[in-house]
């Protein structure tokens, strides 16, 4: 049986004294171990964030890391430095990111392997547009994005990986993908990775995201594909944040 995963992406919010209350929050309230857990914090905070969950079950992530090891790239954080900062995983290709900041297939593939290199996980998020869906792409573009992956760094490298599936169109929105939608995806994903090696797609945990949310979570999570979820605004409080890891 595969272990789940919930990981919380607060995106731009909180302050410094927000931020803290909302990991002790989520520490006082972790309860019974169901799953794995982690909170992907703004890089301003895993200082903060690191001490106070530091030799605790709760897990520490970045919301992106640089294509490049160091040098001259203003404004980027290379894998090094989240290591330094005891990041256990890291999140590559968020929509946000691809869609507001233009990172690539190849940027994100860039990102995940230099992710690896200095042993972060990362969450490697993929996901069709509401006009991808429409149109009958969407799993024409999950294989766009996991073969830019696969090409550079090999199935072998999803064994020391995540991935989450985050379509476009229920991020943020409100509208969840149902629990059948959500699954048919996760299922191709993991028969595209098991026609490739069965045991590393055995293996792998695939996350839901996009408005994963208290009432929706136990849905989803029951689907046999779906092993945990990427959380958002649900993350932001550390009750709801509980009872979606509760609901794995
Ligand atoms: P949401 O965000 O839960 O607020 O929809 C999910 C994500 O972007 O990771």
């Amino acid at each position: 049986m595969r272990r789940s995963l919930v990981v919380g992406n607060w995106k731009m919010n909180g302050t410094r004294s927000s931020a803290e209350s909302l990991a002790k929050g989520i520490l006082s309230g972790l309860g019974e171990d169901v799953a794995d857990i982690a909170i992907c914090v703004p890089y301003v905070f895993l200082n903060e964030i690191g001490q106070i969950v530091q030799n605790t079950r709760l897990g520490l992530g970045a919301q992106n890391v640089a294509d490049k090891p160091s040098g001259a790239y203003t404004g980027e954080i290379s894998a090094g430095m989240l290591k330094e900062f005891g990041c256990k995983y890291a999140l590559v290709g968020h929509s946000e990111r691809r869609t507001y900041y233009g990172d690539t297939d190849e940027s994100v593939a860039a990102r995940y392997s230099q992710a690896q290199e200095q042993g972060i996980i990362p969450v490697l998020c993929i996901g069709e547009t509401l006009e991808e869906r429409e149109k009958d792409k969407t799993f024409e573009v999950i294989t766009t994005q996991l073969d830019a992956v696969l090409t550079k760094a090999g199935v072998n490298s999803l064994d020391n990986a995540v991935i989450a599936y985050e379509p476009v169109w229920a991020i943020g929105t409100g509208r969840t993908a149902t629990d059948e939608q959500a699954q048919e995806v996760h299922q191709f994903i993991r028969q595209y990775i098991a026609d490739k090696d069965k045991a590393v797609a055995e293996k792998i945990q695939i996350l839901y995201g996009g408005s994963a949310k208290p009432d929706n979570a136990k849905g989803l999570f029951a689907m046999p594909d779906i092993d945990g979820g990427l959380i958002g605004g649900a993350s932001l409080d550390a009750e709801s944040f509980l009872k979606i890891y509760h609901s794995v």
